[in-house]
């Protein structure tokens, strides 16, 4: 089954072809082609929602033409089209769900429309030379809008755990990096600057870290380091020594919760997704603490850099194992959309 996923909520805009193969239970990436007005965002220091969504209509049209060339097909040879129909930004969202509604009524395919945050997650599925995933599954969903940890028990069956009872971990990364002057996003200049610290004297509280329940609070973090840094001129050493501080706090709750819910569901594998899985310290002090909690049993996914990032091919791969194909009438952008 050949799919064209379509990704428009935020600030890229994605399309990839996925082919499925129902035998092997394995998607196989033909293309994946992106575009993004991160630039424009840059220079404001944030997005504003209806600069993101005029560069959306712009690139949509061409992205998905890059997508269907770079895999050798036509649009008519494709099975199905998935687009993310929420949650992001209502403007960004409509410009793909109304592309994606176009397409399926002039060529007669069929739509499926796909939760944002299971694209995330469906990341992890796109290597077709890894082995299986075995459920039930642990997986931390952390990006630009949210961090939520879901129980995954077969495709199809998820239940939500906890997630940020304020900002999501990339939102206060991303609020912290403008606070340390730092280009936008904050969340990578900040693991950049991070390599930079050796002995940090800075200390940042682990919001909620002993909660017995698996929410997460990250606005209390960016107010100590606005306490921290008000007023002062902060040298590059001393912005190194945040970030790391900044980094460490976060990571640090992050990993507790993961294992602690991996241990009570018994979970055969955890899952890492979104933005901020991209972070290379929470990738490697995953995998750490998995074998010190001697949890070798625990298989560890997380998709390659680029996949973690908003993609095309992580929405098609989410739409060929959560296969909710309908007709284009029935489907409608919905910011607020959740698990
Ligand atoms: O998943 P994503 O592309 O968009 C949303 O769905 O929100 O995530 C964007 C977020 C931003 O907050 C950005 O700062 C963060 O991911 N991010 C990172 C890294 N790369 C991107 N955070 C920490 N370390 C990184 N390397
Ligand atoms: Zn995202």
């Amino acid at each position: 089954m050949l799919i064209l996923g379509i990704e428009s909520s935020c600030d890229e805009t994605g399309a990839a072809i996925i082919k499925g193969d129902h035998k092997s239970k394995k998607v196989k990436l033909l293309s994946n082609s992106l575009a993004t007005s991160l630039n424009i965002h840059a220079k404001t220091g944030g997005i504003i929602p209806e600069n993101a969504a005029r560069e959306q209509i712009k690139f949509i049209i061409p992205v998905i033409k890059d997508a269907l060339k770079k895999a050798k097909i036509e649009i008519k040879d494709v099975d199905k089209i998935a687009v993310t129909s929420g949650p992001g930004l209502i403007g960004s969202l409509l410009v793909g769900v109304e592309t994606a509604k176009t397409l399926s009524y002039v060529y007669s395919k069929p739509l499926i429309p796909t939760n944002h945050l299971l694209g995330h997650l469906y990341a992890n599925f796109i290597d077709e030379n890894q082995e299986e995933i075995e459920f039930p599954s642990i997986a931390l969903i952390v990006s630009g809008g949210h961090t939520d940890l879901v129980l995954i028990k077969n495709h199809m069956d998820f239940v939500w755990l906890g997630g940020t009872r304020d900002d999501a971990a990339g939102e206060a990364l991303d609020k912290i990096g403008r606070l340390l002057k730092l280009p936008y996003p904050g969340g990578p200049h900040i693991e950049k600057a991070a390599l930079n610290s050796k002995n940090s004297k800075y200390k940042f509280p682990s919001p909620l870290i002993n909660s017995k329940d698996f929410d997460f609070s990250f606005s209390g973090l960016k107010t100590a380091v606005l306490r921290e840094v008000s007023n002062k001129k902060l040298n590059n050493q001393q912005v190194s020594d945040i970030s790391f501080a900044v980094q460490k706090s976060i990571v640090d709750v992050l990993i507790k919760k993961t294992i602690i819910a991996a241990n009570l569901f018994k979970a055969k594998s955890i899952l890492l997704g979104g933005g901020v899985a991209a972070n290379q310290t929470l990738r490697d002090q995953l995998a750490n603490s998995i074998n010190e909690n001697d949890l070798s049993n625990i298989k560890l996914f997380i998709p390659s850099k680029i996949l973690c990032t908003d993609n095309g091919a992580m929405i098609a791969a989410a739409a060929y194992f959560n296969d909710y194909s309908t007709s284009f009438e029935k489907v409608d952008a919905n910011p607020n959309l959740y698990f």
